[in-house]
């Protein structure tokens, strides 16, 4: 192995998923103690699910309160309201929201449906958000086969920040069996960027299963490259990823 980052295996994602949320309630709880909010980036789609049920499960057991957390979502498509079954605001409160005390005024997700004319201030709005809020303490990512973190596809400058992104057709390809067909699957979407990614202080990438194993390997070992946005948090001084082993497979 040569990759720079920290990598984790384990047998199955539940056992990956149960480590990374105690270690996330431990954050969140020495966070709270030193009298502060705790701020979590979060991230939707298959991978995290395993990891929001046991997060739901901490809480559900008292070990885990989210009454002082704030949330950042990474991203949401665009044209979806946020009652759409696939919008990721109704995914949030499926999977999560819904099951713990978050209050609602904490939680922050891009807005689907915002027009084309206040785009760029709603993008702006949610930069400063995450400054006002002190920044991430912690982020949780998934990774695309395109190699993207967020919706930042190949060609996503390490610089870029919360803007309207195209995305790839293959990830595009990857959402279409949830929406019942390629062609209900939205063009655009809403995305942090590399930038604001990176500035989170604490960040854990989860892949599982053989069909990320390449792009795995991608990220950890291939070139710093805006062609596989993950490629950059082979910069940051505290990202981790957490894999099972059929994802770490090609390592
Ligand atoms: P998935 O998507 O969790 O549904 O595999 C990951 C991603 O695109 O970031």
């Amino acid at each position: 192995m040569t990759e720079s980052l920290p990598v984790r295996i384990f047998p199955d994602r539940t056992a990956a998923s149960r480590t990374l949320a105690e270690e996330v309630a431990a954050l969140v709880r020495s966070i709270n103690d030193s009298g502060r909010p705790a701020v979590l980036g979060l991230a939707t789609g298959r991978t995290p699910l395993p990891f929001y049920a046991e997060l739901t499960r901490l809480h559900r057991e008292g070990k885990l309160s989210f009454a002082r957390v704030v949330t950042f979502n990474l991203d949401e498509y665009l044209g979806l309201p946020g009652n759409h079954p696939e919008s990721y605001r109704a995914f949030m409160q499926k999977e999560l929201f819904g099951h713990v005390d978050i209050p609602v005024e904490n939680i922050h997700i891009p807005d689907g449906m915002v027009g084309p004319a206040e785009l760029e201030a709603h993008c702006a709005a949610y930069e400063e958000a995450i400054r006002a809020a002190g920044g991430i303490d912690f982020q949780l990512l998934g990774i695309g086969r395109t190699g993207h973190i967020g919706f930042n596809e190949p060609g996503s400058p390490r610089e870029s920040r919360t803007r309207r992104v195209e995305l790839d057709p293959i990830t595009r390809q990857d959402a279409a069996p949830a929406f019942g067909g390629l062609e209900h699957v939205p063009e655009y979407a809403i995305s942090m960027g590399c930038g604001t990614i990176l500035e989170a202080r604490r960040i854990a990438l989860l892949a599982w299963g053989s069909a990320k194993a390449g792009i795995v390997r991608e990220a950890l070992t291939g070139p710093v490259t805006d062609q596989v946005s993950a490629s950059f948090l082979q910069d940051h001084a505290d990202a981790t990823f957490y894999l099972d082993s059929e994802a770490g497979a090609e390592l």
